[in-house]
């Protein structure tokens, strides 16, 4: 890296999605392509934006989550902060490409990024017995300027605001469900294999033994 250049700690990744059938039946057209061989897109005619990383309409769950979140999986693991978000106008592929539909139903090849990393994370953990993890889990969608907790949906959004520190640095949310004794509602939401459904049991029997002492 040259002197004085600093390495911009967040990244871009634009995902094209293929046309539904149903826009396929309505005649609508493809508006969006990839320069090849580039992290380019062309919108319309003639304009180009470039990216930290693009995804055409063919790209896969896997190609997305290896390129993009499995590097923020494994600083993770060394004790950095890491978070991905997904933004993007209703329909154009959150959901899916984070993986937070109904998991249970979707086949290995289309799982999301969610539980892809969840597994890695607990294959991580249950290799290496001499480090001491604790996983929190919470899981929020930010829609039309409202926050809904994902894991508790009774909690009214009026309950939830992103609080102010001191020093007027945001970030923090009241009444915000996490930790990691809620596991029935994660595994309902999680239930991608039960492999993961394993390791988050065996986190929790983990976690009941250290309370009790
Ligand atoms: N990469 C993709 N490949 C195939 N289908 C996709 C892809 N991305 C999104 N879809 C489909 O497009 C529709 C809208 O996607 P969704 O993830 O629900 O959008 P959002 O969460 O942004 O509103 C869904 O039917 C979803 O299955
Ligand atoms: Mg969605």
């Amino acid at each position: 890296m040259e002197s004085g250049m600093e390495e911009i700690p967040v990244k871009v990744a634009v995902r094209i999605r293929p046309l539904l059938s149903k826009e396929v039946l309505h005649n609508h057209q493809v508006c969006v392509r990839l320069v090849p061989n580039t992290q380019q897109i062309i919108i319309g005619k003639d304009r180009v934006f470039t990216f930290d990383f693009v995804f055409g309409k063919n790209s896969t769950q896997e190609e997305v989550y290896t390129v993009c979140i499995k590097p923020l999986l494994v600083s993770l693991t060394e004790g950095y902060n890491a978070t991905v978000f997904a933004y993007g106008q209703t329909g154009s592929g959150k959901t899916y490409t984070i993986g937070g539909g109904h998991i249970a139903s979707v086949s290995e090849d289309e799982k999301g990024i969610i539980p892809r990393a969840i597994q890695e994370l607990f294959q991580h953990i249950s290799e290496n017995h001499d480090i001491d993890f604790h996983v929190k889990v919470s899981y929020i969608e930010v829609y039309k300027e409202e926050l809904r907790d994902l894991l508790e949906l009774e909690t009214s959004v009026k309950e939830l605001h992103i609080r102010e520190d001191e020093k007027g640095n945001t970030g923090r949310i009241s009444a915000l469900k996490s930790g990691v004794l809620d596991f029935s509602c994660v595994l309902k939401l999680f239930l991608p294999s039960l492999e993961i459904a394993y390791s988050l049991l065996i986190l929790e029997k983990k976690l009941n033994f250290q309370n009790i002492n």
